[in-house]
């Protein structure tokens, strides 16, 4: 069998900073790709992505290696597999579902993304980032978890020390007195509102695990409701921002989205194949096999990298450009397999839904102030760090 080739020219800043240029050069060149900077080979073709995601009794979630763990003070679902991670999972299912969505959070989410909109200026330039994608996400997760009296700012906060622990490949020890302050926190204020719930049950997912009648243990309760902190508010964000990003860039994007709402169900898919929110995931082999002729070894960890399946020209045509009547916006932003996004749902109706047809239909005329100066980072979170709207 022939030998993984491996690329050492790749570093960490020039994937932060444009990581599709790396992805479509290894999908041409060598789409099973060792990248010794990380330690672990990179998957760029969408079949092998997928056929990763779905044998989850092969590639492990458990056991990665990263330095999540530590920055969550403990193995969280997304690091479990089988029976411990449905537990886990199925423990919150009660708030994602769809009907607690049209029967609470729609209406819920929809007076918060009024009162956001409220706080705009009525013209001039405001950065959609920080003054609505933010503040939004966090007050729809402070709902969905049940901890409304956490501030968008602690939420925030806590939200950005949890991404930057779980991204410490460098194992430095600032980020994780980051997370241990952030967890001190965190664990007060759930201790008060799981009282209250404990008292009134409802439709958040702290009131269905502390009110099951055979609930998780304490220290997995705390963990859920961080993993969802860690991504609930970044990822509706970015893709928000993104998505708006590309419907504001071309006048025919924006003519279709204010002559028929459908087209904001299709601008959230094409947007989220076009920037991937979350990039990338890493599972490890639980035995040897291998991936297009490549031998993988026991225990090798494989980085199954979402945003380049979105960009796959075996599927797409000119993938790298924002195209809303595409007709195949195939992606796997949201994975596949056991471990496929428990908040999509929710994620689809808070932004396409609700902030996107709310916002057009307040700044019908609302257009980018400067799209070339608009900057985008990340490679295992990615979307524009501030996105400046002159409202009209
Ligand atoms: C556009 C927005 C979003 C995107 C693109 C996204 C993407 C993803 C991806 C790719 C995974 C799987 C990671 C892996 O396979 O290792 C994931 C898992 C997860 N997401 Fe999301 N997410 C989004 C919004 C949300 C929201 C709003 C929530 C709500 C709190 C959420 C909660 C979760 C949870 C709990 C998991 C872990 C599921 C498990 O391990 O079983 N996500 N998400």
């Amino acid at each position: 069998m022939p030998k993984i080739p491996s690329d050492p020219t790749i570093t960490v800043g020039a994937l932060h900073l444009d990581p599709y240029a790396v992805y479509r050069r290894l999908r041409h060149e060598a789409p099973v790709m060792e990248v010794p900077v990380l330690g672990r080979i990179f998957l760029t073709k969408a079949t092998d992505i997928r056929a990763v995601k779905d044998n989850p009794d092969l590639f492990r979630s458990g056991g990665t290696e990263t330095p999540m763990e530590r920055a969550f003070q403990a193995v969280t679902l997304m690091r479990k597999d089988g029976a411990e991670h449905q537990r886990d999972r199925l423990a919150m299912a009660p708030a994602f579902s769809p009907r607690t969505i049209r029967n609470h959070w729609q209406e819920v989410y929809t007076r918060i993304a009024n009162d956001c909109l409220d706080d705009l200026p009525k013209s001039g330039t405001a950065d959609l980032f920080s003054a609505l994608a933010a503040p939004f996400a966090a007050r729809c997760l402070a709902h969905l978890l049940g901890i409304e009296s956490a501030s968008n700012t602690q939420l925030i906060g806590w939200s950005q020390a949890l991404i930057d622990g779980a991204g410490n490949f460098a194992w430095d020890p600032a980020p994780f007195a980051a997370t241990d302050a952030a967890h001190e926190e965190m664990n007060a204020l759930f201790d008060r509102e799981s009282e209250r719930h404990l008292a009134e049950q409802g439709p958040s997912a702290l009131s269905a695990m502390v009110n099951a009648v055979d609930p998780l243990e304490l220290s997995q309760i705390r963990a859920n409701l961080k993993i969802a902190i860690g991504g609930g508010i970044n990822e509706p964000r970015d893709a928000f921002c993104t998505i708006l990003f590309g419907l504001l860039q071309n006048p025919e994007n924006t003519a279709a989205v204010k002559e028929d709402p459908k087209w904001f169900v299709e601008a959230f898919e094409e947007g989220v194949r076009w920037v991937a929110p979350i990039q990338t995931s890493s599972r490890r082999a639980a035995a040897e096999t291998e991936i297009r002729g490549f031998p993988i070894t026991k225990d090798q960890i494989v980085m199954t990298i979402q945003a380049s399946a979105g960009h796959d020209e075996e599927i797409h045509e000119n993938p790298e450009v924002f195209d809303l009547f595409r007709a195949n916006k195939t992606h796997q932003s949201f994975a596949s397999g056991p471990h496929f996004c428990q908040g999509t749902h929710v994620a689809r109706m808070m932004v396409a839904q609700i902030l996107l047809p709310l916002l057009f239909e307040r700044y019908p005329n609302m257009s980018l102030a400067d799209p070339a100066a608009v900057p985008w980072y990340g490679f295992a979170f990615r979307g524009p760090l501030s996105l400046p709207v002159t409202l009209a």
